[in-house]
């Protein structure tokens, strides 16, 4: 196999985006096939790119076109076109989040697991010079065991966004809101580098939207050995910022946009708050500058890098930046936080997933249809550059 034939599965905003990193700019990889339910819309981008064009994913996949399948449909559709993808034995990337419950999550797993093939998700913000730098630092161990951790997950977005698709922020149709769709790649990045929770007390509302959903989120957090961390996400802040502390025993790490800042500290302070003899003794930190390694110039960066990374996960067994079990982390966050705010009470990872599987079926069942849908499926320009 010399490149990596492509089937695009959901092409609205984001699946459009995906044809073009696939067709146009990752060299691995060519679009075989195009699928989406809307047959309008399967025909028209089937034309554009000059592909086979199909209305349902299983006729995709048995049609022998393809090795590999992109899944950017809405999130609910994510596990079973997933399944029945792994289940014909092709790689699937699929796009963020994961799915919208646990138990998706944990039937995709096992899916991948028994098709044997790639499986890979799409957190592009994992391949960021400033946060590959983060992670070698956590890996290195340089800031010690967690002590205290933060994530603010902060973007804008219009109501006309929301009404832009009858899926969006309803139960029935996303499971969800800024959690389950802003959210997700920097929840990933912070469980990336501060490690898994093992409880979350949290609160959701629709504080300025027109939605079902939540456009806004706070949770406090426990880890395993009694530290905490805290959580704010929502859609209602302008200018949007993303903001990642990790503080650890031994040193502090605060990723904010783009920048990148490191402290370590010259003791343990868990060793030094009991070894100090001095009143008002304290610990001297230093800034260090990690080693940030920009990628050579030409090379491709965001989604269609990690687009280029699945396909030579394929081709030659390169290691998956975000590979797609890990989706299920973030998952795990999204579903205990709505579970704590909905029947307000603290909840413990890994979340209970008859009991999350049973509330989910509870605010389907009283979810209702959009008042005021306006169509569009415009690829956010973010995405594009
Ligand atoms: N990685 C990122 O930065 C990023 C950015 C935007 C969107 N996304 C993800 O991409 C997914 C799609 O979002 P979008 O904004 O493109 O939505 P959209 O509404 O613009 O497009 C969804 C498309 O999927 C089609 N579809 C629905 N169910 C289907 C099914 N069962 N089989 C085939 N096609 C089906 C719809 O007809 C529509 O054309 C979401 O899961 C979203 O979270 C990821």
């Amino acid at each position: 196999m010399e490149r990596v034939r492509v089937g695009v599965v959901g092409l609205g905003a984001m699946g459009v985006g995906h044809c073009r990193f696939v067709a146009e700019r990752v060299p691995e990889t060519e679009l075989a096939a195009v699928c989406d339910t809307d047959i309008a819309r399967a025909t028209q981008v089937g034309e554009q790119f000059s592909v086979p064009a199909f209305t349902e994913p299983e006729a995709m996949f048995q049609s022998g076109l393809i090795d590999a399948v992109i899944i950017a449909t809405p999130h609910y559709a994510h596990a079973p076109i997933a399944v029945s993808a792994f289940e014909r034995g092709l790689h699937v990337f699929v796009e963020k989040p994961l799915c919208v419950s646990v138990s998706d999550g944990d039937r995709m797993i096992a899916a991948a697991r028994k098709a044997g093939t790639k499986f890979a998700i799409g957190y592009q913000h994992r391949l960021r010079p400033e946060v590959q730098a983060a992670r070698r630092l956590v890996e290195q161990g340089v800031l010690g065991e967690v002590r205290r951790t933060l994530l603010i997950t902060a973007w804008y977005r219009t109501q006309a966004y929301y009404d832009s698709g009858n899926w969006r922020a309803t139960w029935a149709g996303e499971g969800g809101g800024v959690l389950i769709n802003q959210a997700p790649h920097f929840i990933d990045l912070w469980l990336w580098l501060g490690g898994m929770p093992s409880k979350v007390w949290g609160h959701t509302r629709a504080a300025l939207h027109d939605i079902e959903t939540e456009d806004e989120a706070f949770a406090l957090i426990e880890y395993p050995n009694g530290a905490h961390g805290y959580l704010y996400a929502t859609t209602n802040e302008e200018p949007g910022e993303n903001i990642i502390e990790i503080s650890g025993d031994e040193g502090k790490l605060r990723l904010e946009g783009d920048n990148l800042q490191v402290w370590k500290l010259h003791h343990s302070i868990r060793r030094f708050t009991f070894e100090a003899g001095g009143m008002w003794d304290s610990i001297p930190a230093e800034r260090i500058e990690p080693p940030i390694e920009m990628p050579p110039e030409g090379a491709l960066t965001g989604q269609p890098a990690l687009i280029q990374n699945f396909a030579r996960a394929v081709l030659y067994n390169e290691p998956l930046i975000a590979p797609g079990e890990e989706g299920l982390n973030t998952v795990e966050i999204i579903n205990a936080l709505i579970l704590s705010s909905q029947r307000q009470k603290p909840v413990s990872i890994p979340v209970d997933r008859a009991e999350y599987d049973a509330l989910l079926a509870e605010l389907k069942a009283h979810s209702k249809p959009k008042q005021r849908v306006r169509e569009q499926h415009i690829t956010d320009p973010n995405l594009l550059r």
